[in-house]
């Protein structure tokens, strides 16, 4: 437990901000959480207005990359509390990443303690329009200002805040993707760290152009299983059985994917954690079996897939109101996230205001 400084901002944006046509990640709260590791240990945080950072042309994460990110989201249930939707299971892929990366880890009070001070402070931002919440995108960068390649001395961890609508707006259609890889076996996949994400830009525009909103990553050996898809974990269902790829180091274990398999296998539905190739779902897409195929992600949510092309082949998918079982879980989310029904997993971390 430790008191946090806090700087005011002289003047809230809040009026200025129109919380009836927010995107995903162009506005930012009023203040951010800072603090500094430095001699092997974490310095005190502070509260401050969300500003500019200044660093030298020479900080280490500008040229290895050695950074991390998480990605959560407070709701604010209906009599005013706020319900963070499961930061310990955050904290813990944080710190899961932090290691892949070579860099320290943050305390529990850190982490916590930091988000519950910066959200009560700005629990003003955060939405109640249907759809809508306060991104949280907690993250840390190595700060030495040294190029030589080595882990830095050095971090600074940062939160700030975000009202946010849904990530995608609507349905997406989606590529198989046989070229290209997003991560490898004993690379840096499962971890949060911009590198994943730098990969993916490249083909995630040849698809663009394609006209598909996404791509379906496959295996970095032979381009023959599924591994995730852009931004999201990827579910089929076929039989009435959810099918997903197994974790693995080059999959991110996805808060939301841990969720609905939860909920899933709660609800009495099978689920399978397993290698699903390519093969067996374009024999699926051409018997017409594929009943349901879905991305999870924090900032996902559930994001139906309307088409996939895959072999060279458009193929479509059952409209989204006939999609009973990923509907059901969908809304059950939704609820747990809101207060609306009984948290059973214990999944909201509540702040009483
Ligand atoms: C999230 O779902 O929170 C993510 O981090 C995806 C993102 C890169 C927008």
């Amino acid at each position: 437990m430790f008191c946090i400084d806090i700087e005011r901002t002289p003047r809230s944006r809040l009026n200025e901000t129109d919380f009836s046509s927010l995107e995903f990640g162009a506005v930012y709260s009023d203040h951010m959480l800072v603090a500094d590791y430095m001699e092997g240990q974490w310095q005190k945080p502070v509260i401050t207005p969300f500003r500019h950072i200044s660093m030298s042309p020479a900080t280490s994460v500008l040229h290895y990359g050695q950074a991390v990110f998480e990605g959560m989201k407070a709701f604010k249930a209906e009599n005013g509390d706020i319900l963070i939707f499961r930061p310990d299971m955050h904290f813990k892929r944080m710190n899961a990443s932090c290691r892949r990366l070579c860099m320290p880890e943050i305390t529990h009070d850190l982490f916590l303690e930091g988000l519950t001070e910066l959200i009560k402070l700005d629990k003003d931002w955060i939405p109640s329009e249907h759809g809508c919440s306060l991104y949280i995108r907690p993250f840390m960068y190595a700060s030495d200002e040294f190029i030589g390649v080595k882990p830095s001395k050095t971090y600074k961890f940062i939160i700030f805040t975000s009202p946010v609508s849904g990530y995608y707006k609507g349905t997406v259609k989606v590529i198989v993707e046989t070229e290209y890889v997003r991560a490898a076996e004993g690379g840096i996949g499962f971890a949060k760290t911009g590198g994943n994400y730098a990969a993916s830009l490249l083909p995630a525009k040849l698809a663009y152009e394609k006209g598909y909103h996404q791509l379906l990553w496959t295996d970095s050996k032979e381009h023959k299983y599924f591994e995730e898809s852009g931004t999201m974990n990827l579910m089929f269902i076929i039989n009435d059985t959810i099918i997903t790829p197994p974790l693995s180091s080059s999959i991110l274990a996805g808060v939301t994917r841990d969720s609905i398999i939860t909920l899933a296998k709660d609800m009495g539905i099978n689920v399978e954690e397993r290698k699903i190739s390519v093969d067996e779902i374009h024999e699926a897409l051409e018997r017409g079996i594929l009943q349901d195929a879905f991305g999870t992600g924090t900032a996902a949510t559930i994001t139906h897939i309307s088409a996939i092309n895959i072999k060279g082949k458009e193929y479509q998918l059952p409209e989204v109101s006939r999609r009973k079982i990923s509907n059901q879980l969908n809304q059950t989310l939704v609820d747990i996230k809101l207060g609306n029904i009984p948290d059973k997993y214990a999944w909201n971390y509540r702040i009483k205001v």
